[in-house]
């Protein structure tokens, strides 16, 4: 693997560690037990980081005494990141376990508006962002990746629709539940943060709607209807091209805060992407496309700027 940028200075070492720069870079991934989190450790693991999950629940396949099925290569570190105690004590060290983290994958959120109390996911969201954010500055951490999503594109865009297609990271941030609300306060802070720290580097990954390669067979179920799945543009992401951009925007040598749609190449319909556009948003302009079935959330930034290149595709 390529090298690591951003490591911080050694610290000392927990008990039997090796010395930082016989070790592999060590990677806080939050949230590591969720869809995302899953296929982002696995990634992560076989590229060659060290990797230790900060989540507050096991993973679905983790055993009782937590000593197998963490997928090998992880730690994890039950914690509540709403807890800003908790959060710097683990980021600093666990005692026996490590010392010293070199980047930060925080993807630890309440998603999807709708399962559970608006305010309950805009104050975990926004506590935990804000704790990340805080206790990385103040322990020298600089490689951070935190996990934006797709609804600040205006999700549902109903009745709002958006104001051209594709989508790009330039088109307005329209939030329009408490879950997006707390995701553009992520970016606010994420922004204020590069500017306090000119050496570090934030990169906000606005992923479409995450699947597993198990979901892909309920993609039949929308084919007939474009009102299925308008709300989000017909966007998704495969769980594995999501762990792909994470890893290359950890392996990025930016400095500064810098926010990429992370889409797939294509929608999730057969119809071809200018016949969807036309059937719900008849009096939206449309640009020129590069393929029929082309995403309508424009992933050419993330492509240029980062190698992004997704790998996997329902169809
Ligand atoms: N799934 C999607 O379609 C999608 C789309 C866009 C953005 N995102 C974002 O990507 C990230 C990962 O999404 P996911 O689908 O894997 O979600 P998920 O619900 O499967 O996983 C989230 C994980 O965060 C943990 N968590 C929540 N609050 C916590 C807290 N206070 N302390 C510690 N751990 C906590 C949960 O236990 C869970 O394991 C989230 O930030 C989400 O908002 C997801």
């Amino acid at each position: 693997m390529s090298t690591v940028p951003h490591i911080n200075a050694a610290r000392g070492l927990a008990l039997g560690e090796a010395p930082r720069g016989e070790r592999k870079p060590r990677v806080v991934v939050t949230g590591g037990s969720g869809k995302l989190g899953r296929a982002t450790i696995s990634h992560l693991s076989s590229q060659g980081w060290e990797v230790i999950n900060f989540d507050m629940r096991r993973p679905p396949t983790a055993s009782e005494d937590g000593k197998s099925g963490l997928g090998g290569a992880y730690r994890l570190v039950e914690i509540d990141l709403s807890n800003m105690g908790s959060v710097l004590e683990a980021l600093l060290e666990v005692d026996m376990a490590y010392k010293g983290i070199d980047a930060i994958v925080h993807l630890a959120a309440m998603p999807s508006p709708g399962q559970s109390s608006s305010s309950l996911q805009f104050n975990t969201n926004v506590s935990s962002t804000y704790n990340i954010l805080e206790a990385a500055r103040k322990l020298n951490i600089t490689n951070l990746v935190l996990a934006s999503s797709e609804t600040l594109i205006g999700i549902p865009l109903n009745p709002t629709p958006p104001a051209r297609l594709p989508i790009t990271e330039e088109s307005p941030r329209r939030p329009e539940s408490a879950y997006s609300l707390s995701k553009l306060v992520g970016e606010v802070l994420a922004d204020e943060y590069a500017r306090w720290q000119p050496d570090a580097k934030l990169i906000s990954l606005r992923f479409s709607n995450v699947m597993l390669e198990s979901e892909y067979a309920g993609f039949e179920e929308w084919q007939d209807d474009p009102m299925k799945r308008f709300w989000n543009c017909w966007g998704y992401i495969d769980a594995r091209d999501g762990a792909q951009a994470i890893e290359l925007a950890l392996q990025s040598k930016k400095t500064g805060h810098h926010a990429y749609l992370v889409a797939n190449n294509n929608t999730c319909m057969r119809k071809s992407s200018a016949e969807l556009a036309k059937a719900v948003f008849p009096n939206v302009p449309l640009d020129p496309l590069p393929s029929a079935n082309a995403t309508l959330l424009d992933n050419s930034k993330a492509k240029r700027e980062l190698g992004f290149e997704p790998k996997h595709d329902w169809s």
